[in-house]
């Protein structure tokens, strides 16, 4: 049931923006909401922050032409590009939950504050939480996949003092491909 308020986001955007990158990956992604460019190609994370988000993923040997897969946690561009609402973000999580036990990733990568706070349910955000390890599940998975939170490619742009934490929390990710064997 399509509600009034994803009216709003849904009659604004051109797109349904719903992925990029490899169907049967082990590693998936999400991100927050579309922005401009992803919603002219209705495909996400290609515009500038896009291309900030394959060089950080690119420098651990991820790409999405080859062993990721990329969503949001929104199909629809927000009006200039606003922070999603909380309805929104509420509205939409059911979605994202069964969407992740499709892919049924065995690491699940959250990047910035939305994707973070509202997958995880978390009372602080990412700046007390990137870099760590959590256990999540949802109603529709078996078992338990390893997720962490990594900043936003966005904010990297704006503050590159960041850049040292996400490589540092990168390379963690890194480090747990290479433990749970994961093929990439
Ligand atoms: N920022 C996001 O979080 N997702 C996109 O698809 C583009 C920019």
């Amino acid at each position: 049931k399509i509600s009034n308020l994803d009216c709003e986001i849904k009659t604004n955007a051109k797109n349904f923006v719903f992925y990029d990158g490899i169907f049967n990956s082990d590693i998936m992604i999400i991100g927050e909401a579309p922005g401009y460019e992803e919603d002219k190609l209705g495909k996400p994370f290609v515009g500038t922050a896009g291309k900030k988000l394959d060089e950080m993923i690119n420098s651990i040997g991820l790409d999405r032409k080859n062993n990721v897969y990329i969503t949001n946690i929104i199909p629809w561009r927000p009006p200039n590009n606003r922070t999603p609402t909380d309805k929104e973000i509420d509205f939409f999580l059911p979605y994202v939950e069964k969407h992740i036990s499709i892919i049924n990733p065995k690491i699940l990568l959250l990047f910035g504050n939305v994707a973070s706070k509202s997958i995880l349910n978390l009372k602080e955000g990412i700046t007390k939480n990137h870099g760590k390890w959590f256990n999540y599940k949802n109603p529709f998975l078996k078992k338990n996949i390893f997720t962490t939170c990594i900043f936003h490619p966005s904010y990297l742009l704006r503050s590159p003092n960041k850049k040292k934490i996400a490589w540092e929390d990168l390379k963690k990710v890194k480090e747990k491909i290479i433990n749970l064997k994961v093929t990439i």
